[in-house]
C-alpha cells in the first residue's frame, strides 16, 4: 500500500495536447498541463513513466527541446510483438485524453566535460538524443549524430534531421548497404579525439556491438541506454518463501515473478521491465542479480524487481 502510494505521488497529470504521426509506425504525443503550466523540468536524455492503466505502465524518453517548459514529447513504435504499451497508445489515445506521467528521471545524461559528443541511435532509439541536440546546439559543444533506419519513410523527425543533415551534424545510415544497421560502428570509433564522449541507443544487437566496440574505451566515456531492463534469466534457483515456509523453483528462462505466479502468488505488476517500482519485494537472504533501474543502492539491500531480477545465489529467502 505505501509502495503504491509513493509511485501515485511521483505522477502528474497531463492532457495530450496533439498527436503527430512521424511514419506509419511511429506517432509521437504532445503532452501539456491541463490548465497550461509549465511542467516539471528535465534534463536531455531524461525519461517519463507514462502511467497508462492500473496495470500498464510503460517507459518513454522525452524526444522534445528541454527548454520547452510547458510540453513533453514522446514518440512511441508500434510493436505488435511487444507487451501491450505501445498499441494501447496507438489504439485507444486520442488528443484530449488525460494522462498521468512520472516526473522526468534521466539515466542517459549528456556528458558535462567532453571535447565532442558521438551519438548513435538504432530506430526508435533515436528519441533520447532529440532532446540532447537542442541543448548541444544552444550550449555550442560539437557533436555528430548518426542514425540508423530501415529506410528514409521509416525515420521519425525527418524534418528536424534533414535541417541537420544539411549543417553536417546528422548522417543518416539505411539497411541493406552492408552491416545490418547499415552502419559499422567499430570502423567508426577507430579514431576519435581524446576525451571524446559516445553514446549509443538502439536495439538489443547495436547495444552488444558498442559495448563490444568500446570495451577498451575509459568507462566513464562510454554511454548507452537500453530500451528496458535486461531480464535475468537462464539460471534456475529456489525461492525460499518465509512467511508461509514454502520453496518455489524458479526454472531457467523464467523470471521470478512468473514463477510466483504460477505458484499462486499474485505479484502486482505494471511494467514488467523494472522501471515502475509496483513489484517490489523484500527478501532476507541470498544475493539477487539485480537488474531494474528504479531502486538505489542502499533499497537493494532490502529489496528487488523481481519482473526482471534474478539470483546469483542458488537460493533466495523472501519475506513473502
Ligand atoms: S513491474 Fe515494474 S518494476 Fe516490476
Amino acid at each position: 500500500m505505501l509502495a503504491a502510494q509513493l509511485i501515485l505521488n511521483r505522477y502528474v497529470t497531463t492532457i495530450i495536447r496533439g498527436i503527430r504521426e512521424e511514419t506509419e509506425s511511429i506517432r509521437c504525443l504532445e503532452l501539456g498541463d491541463p490548465d497550461d503550466w509549465e511542467l516539471p523540468p528535465f534534463s536531455p536524455g531524461a525519461h517519463i513513466d507514462v502511467h497508462l492503466t492500473n496495470d500498464l505502465v510503460r517507459q518513454y524518453s522525452l524526444c522534445g527541446d528541454p527548454s520547452d517548459k510547458k510540453r513533453y514529447y514522446i514518440a512511441v513504435l508500434a510493436d505488435r510483438m511487444g507487451r501491450g504499451g505501445s498499441l494501447y497508445i496507438h489504439e485507444k489515445l486520442k488528443v484530449g485524453d488525460a494522462l498521468s506521467v512520472s516526473l522526468p528521471r534521466n539515466l542517459f545524461s549528456v556528458a558535462s566535460q567532453a571535447s565532442y559528443h558521438l551519438l548513435i541511435a538504432g530506430g526508435i532509439g533515436l528519441t533520447p538524443f532529440m532532446s540532447m541536440i537542442p541543448a548541444l546546439l544552444q550550449s555550442g559543444q560539437p557533436f555528430h549524430f548518426h542514425v540508423c533506419t530501415k529506410d528514409r519513410t521509416h525515420t521519425p523527425f525527418r524534418a528536424q534531421l534533414d535541417g541537420l543533415i544539411k549543417r553536417g551534424l546528422v548522417t543518416l545510415h539505411h539497411r541493406g548497404r552492408g552491416a545490418d544497421t547499415g552502419l559499422d560502428i567499430a570502423q567508426l570509433l577507430k579514431v576519435q579525439q581524446p576525451n571524446a564522449h559516445v553514446y549509443c541507443c538502439g536495439p538489443q544487437r547495436m547495444i552488444e556491438e558498442f559495448q563490444t566496440t568500446t570495451r577498451s574505451w575509459p568507462e566513464n566515456n562510454v554511454h548507452y541506454e537500453r530500451f528496458s531492463a535486461e531480464s535475468a534469466v537462464g539460471n534456475a534457483y529456489t525461492l525460499e518463501l518465509s512467511k508461509s515456509g514454502r520453496s518455489i523453483e524458479v526454472m531457467e528462462s523464467e523470471t521470478m515473478v512468473s514463477a510466483l505466479n504460477r505458484n499462486g502468488f499474485a505479484v502486482r505488476t505494471a511494467c514488467r521491465a523494472g522501471i515502475c517500482g509496483i513489484c517490489r519485494i523484500n527478501y532476507l537472504e541470498g544475493k539477487p542479480d539485480h537488474r531494474d533501474h528504479v531502486l538505489s543502492d542502499e533499497q537493494r539491500r532490502i529489496s528487488l524487481m523481481p519482473c526482471v531480477s534474478g539470483s546469483l545465489s542458488p537460493s533466495l529467502v523472501l519475506d513473502l
